[in-house]
């Protein structure tokens, strides 16, 4: 009975302090000690913060999840502040299956964003609760040609379009609300590395209906 609640007592701290650590852009810190506390994990930005070059066309997020499941918001924020006014999202909300590595290369930002500093904050809900972890970058224009090697895939990893109200809510006032030119920045198969696949086909397809979705809403 003691030994029982003992491993149960070793389990919940082993999932305690795993979730997952942002690889690129360069993250404000790299322990997920604080991971649960949002803005940014427990760090915030300082002199000895690393810069990023961000490309607002198209560049990448890379992390690695020791959760089986998530669902992962990629928010793009001006300015130095996580709680500043003017947030979008990067990229439509995405359900990971399958613990490892994930890239998403085509990350992007308002094309008014070039020249700014800003912050790309991935939040994850997770089986235990929010995560959050932020990375301090410098917009730039164009498309990120090289990317870097953490951004890959792990084998069993997989993902889809999807929707969470917990991520939604975190745009919190209307200014934050993507509008449907945003939306429309989001990749299509011409840019899809993998266009020739299933998978990218129904991605491409999820876009189209969160598009509609949106624009439905207006
Ligand atoms: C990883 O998988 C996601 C979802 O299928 C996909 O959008 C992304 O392009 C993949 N990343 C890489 C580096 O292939």
């Amino acid at each position: 009975m003691l030994a029982k609640s003992f491993l149960l007592s070793l389990l919940t701290v082993s999932v305690a302090n795993a979730h997952f650590t942002l690889r690129y852009p360069e993250p404000l810190g790299k322990s997920a000690a604080k991971q649960d506390q949002g803005p940014c994990g427990g760090y915030s930005i300082d002199a000895n913060t690393p810069v990023t070059q961000f490309y607002v066309d198209g560049d990448a997020v890379a992390y690695s999840s020791s959760h089986p499941e998530v669902k992962v918001l990629f928010r793009i924020i001006e300015g130095n502040s996580p709680d500043g006014p003017n947030s979008y999202k990067g990229f439509p909300i995405v359900e990971q299956y399958g613990a490892g590595d994930f890239c998403e290369p085509q990350v992007t930002a308002p094309k008014s964003l070039v020249g700014k500093q800003g912050i790309i904050q991935v939040v994850q809900n997770a089986v235990d609760g929010m995560l959050y972890a932020c990375a301090y970058v410098r917009f730039v224009n164009g498309v990120n040609s090289k990317l870097p090697d953490t951004c890959k895939n792990g084998t069993g990893v997989d993902a889809d379009f999807s929707a969470d109200a917990s991520l939604e809510a975190i745009f919190g006032s209307s200014s934050d609300t993507p509008s449907a030119s945003e939306t429309t920045s989001a990749p299509t198969g011409t840019g899809t590395p993998s266009s020739g696949s299933l998978k990218s086909f129904s991605m491409v397809a999820g876009v189209v209906g969160i598009a509609v979705a949106v624009l439905g809403g207006l």
